[in-house]
């Protein structure tokens, strides 16, 4: 349908693409998704300027995404373009005492790595998927550790196409999210992690601690979009839905994981609204159960 309005786009582009067909449930790590207008694949910066003036005036959404771990998709997706930092934003430098990584690195290549260079300060991140740029806006981590505590500073650039080099305190990250994810105002485009020299060996044996730690713990093998609600102050929402009793808990093809009640696993097939409805019914639960209303941490595209 919009094939002959992004031709234009299209023949602008240098070296990026835009397919048309795509569902995002064969793309998204929950496996739920529609069509969306156009899912390009940036592959350089130029044509990424390219791209936001083009949808500048446009009523299309625009969702710049990583590796879609954190998002769960509606089949109604006609009005939104997905833009993904392709191949060529994979880049990782790796120097004395730091990395510069682009914002399509996988956060799991870019932990290999420190091992692989002796690098420590990134091992709490073993086990968490997505991209980094997808990390930095979710400022993704665990109990007391955020990716945003490493960075140094990163490169930028406005939904107008200006490039800046900003700081972590400038996105104001706090618990599981940025101004970024708020504002949807800036994309990142590369980081500078300030890392540790460090012994390679600890440094892998940490890694294989800690991914032991969340393979015992978590549901990595099935497809989820990682924990669904942020933990609220103090408390553990996985507790929460567990002492509920809802682990199991089946809609359709979408149940609560029975090795962590804070996620929800697409076991069978499961459409997007199993999973807003599971969602539903654990939120009322637990308000019932215990006057906590919880927050989602995953993102909602509908
Ligand atoms: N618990 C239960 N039942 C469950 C799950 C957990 O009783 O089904 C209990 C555990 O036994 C433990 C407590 O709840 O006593 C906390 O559990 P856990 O250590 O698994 O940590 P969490 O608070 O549930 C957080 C992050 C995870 C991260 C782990 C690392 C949030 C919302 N979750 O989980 O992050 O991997 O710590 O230990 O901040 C994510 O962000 O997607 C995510 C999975």
């Amino acid at each position: 349908m919009y094939k002959s309005v992004f031709s234009e786009l299209s023949s602008n582009f240098k070296t990026s693409y835009i397919y048309y067909d795509v569902e995002l449930k064969n793309y998204s790590s929950m496996k739920v998704g529609g069509k969306p207008a156009a899912l390009i694949s940036i592959e350089e910066i130029e044509d990424l300027v390219i791209a936001l003036q083009f949808f500048k005036n446009r009523e299309l959404n625009i969702i710049i995404t990583g590796k879609c771990t954190n998002m769960i998709f509606s089949n109604n997706l006609e009005k939104f373009v997905i833009i993904s930092l392709g191949e060529n934003f994979n880049k990782i430098s790796v120097g004395d005492d730091s990395m510069i990584c682009s914002a399509g690195a996988s956060l799991q290549q870019v932990v290999r790595k420190t091992a692989e260079f002796g690098l420590s300060g990134l091992e709490w991140a073993m086990g968490i998927p997505g991209t980094i740029g997808g990390a930095i806006v979710n400022n993704s981590g665990i109990k007391n550790h955020s990716v945003n505590d490493l960075i140094e500073k990163m490169n930028v650039m406005t939904y107008s196409g200006e490039k800046n080099i900003i700081k972590p305190a400038d996105i104001f990250p706090s618990y599981r999210t940025t101004s970024i994810k708020q504002k949807k105002n800036i994309i990142v485009i590369d980081a500078v992690f300030k890392l540790k020299k460090y012994d390679r060996i600890s440094i892998l044996n940490a890694l294989n601690e800690n991914f032991l730690i969340k393979q015992n713990t978590q549901p990595l093998k099935e497809f989820s979009a990682g924990c669904i609600f942020k933990n609220p102050a103090g408390n553990s929402a996985g507790r929460l839905i567990d002492e509920a009793g809802l682990k199991g808990y089946r809609i359709g093809g979408a149940s609560v994981s029975v090795k962590h009640a804070n996620f929800i696993v697409n076991d069978n097939n499961a459409c997007f609204n199993d999973i807003i409805k599971l969602i539903e019914l654990i939120k009322e639960t637990v308000l019932k159960k215990f006057n906590i209303e919880l927050e989602l941490e995953v993102e909602i595209i509908k």
